[in-house]
């Protein structure tokens, strides 16, 4: 960007703001305290909920002293309905701090202001910017995504990558000469023209410097973060017939599925294959050695943060005698027994398709 596209590009946005903004009580005051109070009570909150709130909190509050010789009761009480209530206890318990070490005043250095509960990065520049003419810039979510958008910016908002890449592009063009009216003019475009569904590409100033408009990638920035894939385990169970029955093992009381009923097996290593896994956990966990034969299908089956993929063998015991390490039961059972026991979901799979097998 040129300094002279930079110019420009200011120049459009704060022209834009004179024009569109919206007339909010706290944009009416240069008041350190009410305009802090605003912005925590506007973070993670719609404008049109807050308006309320702000007045009958300043009514009631109208200074620092006020709220901090309050009871925190009557301080939630007004919070009441706004949600994260967590933002009233630390507004009340700073304003306590402010009148006890700053003579209820703001502190000269933002970083001490940082130190104060509830007082993040956001909160400390907007509240700077916007009652002291601080020069920082104000980035909160509208922000992340309009600038996301003009740069195209590759990396998701939720990690380090984006925000300093938000950060880089947001102090290319902020103007320090008005870092009140910059930061508030940012997020007055992401709240009424930058919006996350449907943005007002036509009304923008900023379209003549929006890389998703002229790409038509708005929906497409910012990116959304990388689901971690659910995990997928591999397992392989043998079905163990001997005289018409099958064997299941009962898990033990505790823990996952505890309790349930299900064939025996387990998790197949990476350099094995499926059937020698079935084999050797069957041997480990029932101590009986088996003659793994056909594989007759597979199942697949998913928890909340896994899912497993089952390999399921027909197999003849060798010898007979169980030592189970794992469970802490064992049955054999044909189809009409086995409907009496607690199977779980994914084993009780395996048993359709036994019956299936039968049918062949
Ligand atoms: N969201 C966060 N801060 C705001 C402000 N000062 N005006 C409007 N919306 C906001």
């Amino acid at each position: 960007m040129t300094n002279q596209q930079r110019a420009q590009f200011r120049r459009r946005l704060l022209q834009w703001y004179k024009k569109n903004r919206r007339l909010l009580p706290w944009r009416k005051t240069s008041d350190f305290y009410s305009i802090w109070v605003s912005e925590v009570m506007l973070q993670q909150t719609q404008v049109v909920k807050v308006i309320d709130y702000y007045q009958r909190f300043l009514e009631q509050f109208p200074n620092v002293k006020t709220l901090a010789e309050a009871e925190l009761e009557k301080t939630l009480r007004l919070w009441q309905g706004l949600g994260y209530y967590a933002r009233a206890r630390n507004l009340h318990r700073a304003a306590q701090i402010l009148l006890d070490e700053y003579d209820g005043r703001a502190p000269n250095s933002v970083s001490d202001f940082k130190k104060l509960p509830g007082v993040g990065e956001y909160i400390a520049a907007a509240v700077y910017s916007l009652a002291k003419g601080t020069p920082l810039p104000a980035i909160d979510g509208n922000v992340k995504r309009v600038f996301a958008r003009i740069f195209e910016i590759a990396e998701p908002m939720t990690n380090s990558a984006g925000e300093r890449a938000v950060n880089q592009a947001v102090r290319l063009v902020f103007d320090d000469r008005c870092p009140g009216e910059f930061n508030q003019a940012m997020i007055e475009l992401g709240a009424l023209i930058c919006k996350p569904r449907n943005p007002r590409c036509d009304d923008c100033p900023l379209s003549p410097f929006c890389a998703s408009f002229a790409n038509s990638t708005q929906q497409d920035f910012p990116r959304k973060k990388n689901k971690n894939p659910i995990p997928e385990r591999r397992l392989a169970v043998g079905v163990i017939l001997n005289e018409g029955k099958f064997l299941l093992v009962r898990r033990n009381p505790f823990g996952l599925l505890g309790g349930f009923w299900e064939f025996p097996g387990g998790k197949i290593e990476a350099a094995e294959t499926a059937a020698d896994a079935c084999a050797r956990q069957i041997q480990a966990k029932c101590g009986i050695a088996v003659t793994v034969g056909e594989n007759i299908g597979v199942v697949k089956h998913s928890y909340s943060h896994f899912k497993i993929v089952v390999q399921i063998f027909l197999c003849q015991p060798v010898v007979a005698k169980l030592v189970l390490r794992d469970h802490d039961d064992f049955v054999w059972v044909n189809f009409v027994e086995s409907r009496e026991l607690p199977i779980h979901g994914a084993h009780l799979k395996i048993i359709e398709i036994l019956k299936k097998e039968e049918l062949k």
